[in-house]
């Protein structure tokens, strides 16, 4: 299939690239590396140096909604995978310039996508990511109004070090863009404790990196009607914060406490929730569960892997762990 991976130098966006190259699609990428400008003003940089590097991987920002239409006129894809959104909460949160600029980035680059769609690839499948819950209603507009077909994959937090076959990953451990577990992991392989955020009794959703890619994947090969919008959750586990900080002390090689810390978030933290991950394991998700083996891996392999510790520009900077941006200042 002639596919387009949008965000393709992120921590999804890379590993997809690579693992639908390595499946014989012609596959484009396109990024215009906002996240590399991202970490500088936050002081974040990924634990290893990330270098993606592809023929077919472009520079092309969202906003230009010229450019866009240009890449789908020309390339004309069957299936367009959406990765492309500034995805922290925290850094949304940090101000309102920044909760202004996720916002025009995260809806105007989704609207100069649709109406590019319309315009040059009306038939082509969009396959849009996206957070537990958010419901994306210009796609699902669109989807109606003018017979667009799309998937809206409503995922949970991932979690993964390395994934089969692909090289290193834009993997965050900072309060700004690292995920929870691969956090911890970083604490663990560190010694330091794990920060739980407030007593973490809020539950959350998670799947490995490998199941991203085969949601994604499963996806692409189920495409909607013409016209229609199909919302999946893409997840395969749920676990409260401190049940998986309990799991990682547990399973680490490396002694390890856990320490709640003030809650930096408005969030309820005793609450219902059930969603349902069905769709998927319907249509064959084969899930690799977390489990004692994948945390071992997950904790060796960044105590172990020199240019995670100490590599000429020493990415690891336990400051940049504490959070320091609070939804209520
Ligand atoms: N990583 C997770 O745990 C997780 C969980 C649930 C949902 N998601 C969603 O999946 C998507 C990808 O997440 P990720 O972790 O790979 O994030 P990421 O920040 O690593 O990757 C996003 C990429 O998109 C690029 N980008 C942003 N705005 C762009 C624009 N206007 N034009 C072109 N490129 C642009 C960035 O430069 C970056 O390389 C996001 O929508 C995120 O909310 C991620």
């Amino acid at each position: 299939m002639r596919v387009l991976i949008l965000g393709a130098d992120g921590y999804l966006g890379w590993p997809t690239y690579q693992y639908l190259l390595s499946k014989d699609h012609t596959v484009i990428g396109i990024d215009n590396y906002a996240k590399r400008r991202w970490e500088l003003e936050f002081n974040a940089q990924p634990l290893w140096p990330m270098t993606s590097q592809g023929k077919t991987l472009q520079y092309c920002d969202l906003l230009n909604a010229r450019r866009i239409y240009q890449v789908l006129e020309e390339f004309g894809p069957e299936v367009i995978i959406h990765y492309a959104e500034q995805p922290s909460a925290p850094m949304s949160m940090a101000g309102r310039e920044y909760a202004v600029d996720t916002q025009i980035n995260n809806v105007i680059g989704t609207l100069n996508l649709l109406f590019g769609m319309m315009k040059h690839c009306p038939n082509a499948h969009l396959i849009k990511l996206g957070s537990m819950g958010e419901y994306t209603h210009n796609i699902a507009f669109a989807c109606k109004t003018w017979g667009i077909r799309a998937t809206d994959l409503n995922q949970g937090i991932v979690y993964g070090v390395r994934t089969k076959d692909t090289s290193p990953l834009s993997f965050h451990y900072d309060a700004v863009f690292g995920t929870v577990l691969n956090r911890f992991v970083v604490q663990a392989a560190n010694s330091i404790p794990l920060t739980v955020y407030g007593e973490g009794k809020q539950i959350r959703t998670f799947l490995n990196i490998e199941d991203t890619l085969q949601c994604v994947e499963i996806a692409m090969h189920n495409p909607p009607k013409a016209g229609e919008f199909v919302v999946r959750n893409q997840f395969t586990e749920k676990f409260s914060i401190v049940e998986l900080a309990r799991m990682v002390k547990h399973a680490s090689p490396i002694p390890v406490l856990i320490q709640k810390i003030p809650n930096p978030r408005a969030e309820v933290e005793d609450h219902y929730y059930n969603p349902s991950n069905q769709s998927f394991l319907d249509l064959g998700l084969k899930p690799h569960l977390l489990a004692d083996d994948i945390l071992i891996h997950m904790i060796t392999t960044v105590a172990t892997t020199p240019e995670a510790i100490i590599n000429y520009f020493d990415p690891y900077n336990p400051s940049v762990i504490t959070p320091n941006v609070r939804w209520k200042e």
